[in-house]
């Protein structure tokens, strides 16, 4: 009430609120710190649990460092780029990688800085922001806390997130996010309804340890504070708003519940980094322009095999454009238009005016940062939602798509010349069409970091926003599809039938006897 009053004129000293981003990769760090930066330049006071804490001191700011925790799982190692290229590790069917996030949440929760934090009794918060990756567990934070939980979604939105705040989406004509192809033909689409009945199946099964979890990690610090241990389904399916990484301008257009935000773009910066002296030399001196290949932060380029990696730096060699390609390795005698780099400020590179082409892996980031100046892509798709990213601006008309994991690796570099000299020489529509969806994402009311924001801040201001809780979540399954009406209807339609029936009979019978 008292908080009510000071935000009435307008002297509220901001929020505290805690942001959840457990999961060891650089680019959903890039998710997490935007958050943590938008909030704290609001003026609001922010707690980060992150495995991958942000350099330097910021004011507001006070970090809870999981790494200790999170390193156990050697992600590094897991995302192996030749493991993928060959198919001895394959991480699009749900199982896997649900189990894996599983464990990201099991063992930063269990950690003795989270646990510390959610034990102490005077720690409050007004606000819990969690990433979503395959699992709900954070939303125990927000039991805890006794406050909103607002979910970061970091893909386009799909049907395990949509439902938490409203329904599944009809897999006829929406992708499950771990899929191979975005196409709806017949054998896609059987595949697909596969995926999702597996998908289903697997969440199910994992409920019980999920429950088990949230009893044992969240369980004494809400009875601490006096509160009844809720049931973990109910704290669930209570997010007041998920917040999402997605624009519909490289997304796919379906209906959205109200408090589904597209917030796209968020992580961008307003000014890049200026690049180094000689990088801004060689962008400078690239009459024919500059094609940047990387393959993102998770997969290291340099675990490709050596002759894909030789034939590729020679076919680059051919080609009149200039090439950065960031590389974790030093490979001597390079062509002349050959550059590579360990390290790359890619947001400077495409915000270059002689960038032309991206090389990428598909990862929605980069996809933004490339539309956010308007370049074509090629896409070389390795895991998660890289293979329907890359389908995507292939419908959309701005980029193409090449497979390396699908065991014809020896002619790639043949394959990706062709790419090469189709989009920058043959036809010049992937670029016109890559500076319409730019214009089309950057046409918009707010920019997305204020959206950020607003949002967090009106889920505070009106107690949850649950005015934008979606009426599918308080109706059983059966009643969403009508079994209770069919049945009735069906018995209706069985007893007339019956009645008829023997109504006949008697008629046939009297009129024999007479
Ligand atoms: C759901 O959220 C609302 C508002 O944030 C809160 O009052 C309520 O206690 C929450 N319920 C559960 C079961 O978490
Ligand atoms: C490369 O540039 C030269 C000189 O501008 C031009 O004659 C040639 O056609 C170009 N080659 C390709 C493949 O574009």
């Amino acid at each position: 009430m008292f908080k009510c009053l000071l935000l009435l004129f307008g002297v509220c000293s901001g929020y505290k609120v805690l942001v959840v981003f457990p999961v060891p990769g650089k680019s959903h760090a890039i998710l997490g710190e935007a958050y943590v930066r938008h909030l704290l330049e609001a003026g609001h006071e922010v707690t980060y649990i992150t495995p991958l804490p942000i350099k330097g001191n910021l004011q507001n700011l006070r970090q809870v460092d999981v790494f200790k925790s999170t390193k156990l799982l050697h992600m590094a190692d897991v995302f192996d780029l030749q493991k993928l290229m060959y198919h001895t590790l394959d991480l699009q069917g749900p199982e896997m990688i649900f189990d894996m996030m599983y464990e990201v949440a099991s063992l930063t929760l269990r950690s003795e800085p989270v646990q510390n934090l959610i034990n102490d009794p005077n720690e409050e918060f007004d606000a819990v922001i969690v990433e979503w990756l395959y699992n709900e567990m954070g939303a125990g934070f927000s039991s805890v806390f006794g406050c909103p939980l607002i979910w970061s979604s970091s893909m386009v939105p799909h049907t395990s997130i949509l439902s938490l705040i409203d329904e599944h989406i009809n897999p006829a004509y929406n992708r499950f996010h771990l899929s191979r192809q975005h196409s709806l033909s017949l054998a896609d689409r059987a595949y697909n309804l596969w995926i999702h009945l597996r998908l289903h199946y697997h969440k199910w099964k994992l409920e019980a340890k999920e429950d088990d979890l949230f009893k044992e990690v969240f369980g004494p610090a809400i009875k601490k504070r006096g509160r009844e241990l809720p049931d973990f389904n109910d704290v669930r399916y209570n997010g007041s708003m998920v917040l999402g990484n997605s624009d519909v301008s490289i997304g796919d257009n379906i209906a959205l519940p109200q408090n589904y935000k597209n917030i796209g773009g968020y992580h961008l910066k307003n000014e890049v980094k200026p690049l180094t002296q000689e990088m801004r030399k060689i962008m400078d001196d690239a009459k024919h322009g500059v094609i940047y290949f990387s393959l993102g932060s998770m997969l290291q380029s340099s675990r490709m095999p050596e002759r894909l990696k030789r034939e590729t730096i020679q076919m680059f060699g051919q080609l009149n454009q200039t090439v950065i390609w960031k590389i974790d390795e030093n490979i001597p005698n390079l062509p002349k238009n050959v550059h590579l780099i360990s390290w790359a400020p890619q947001q400077s590179i495409l915000a270059h005016p002689n960038c032309v082409l991206f090389i990428t892996h598909g990862g929605l980031l980069s996809i933004i940062e490339a539309i956010n100046y308007g370049i074509p892509l090629i896409s070389m798709p390795f895991f998660a939602d890289q293979y329907i990213n890359s389908d995507r601006l292939v419908e959309k008309g701005f980029g193409k798509r090449l497979d390396l994991t699908d065991g014809r690796t020896d002619d790639s570099p043949k394959r990706l010349k062709g790419l090469i000299d189709e989009m920058l020489i043959h036809n010049t529509s992937y670029s016109t069409k890559a500076m319409e969806v730019s214009a089309i994402f950057h046409t918009r009311l707010t920019p997305p970091g204020k959206e950020l924001v607003f949002w967090v801040e009106y889920v505070i201001q009106t107690g949850g926003a649950r005015h934008l809780r979606s009426t599918a979540l308080s109706i059983e399954a059966y009643k969403k599809l009508h079994l209770d009406i069919i049945l009735i209807v069906a018995l209706v339609v069985i007893s007339v039938l019956y009645v008829l029936v023997e109504l006949i009979r008697e008629f046939q019978i009297k009129v024999k006897i007479e």
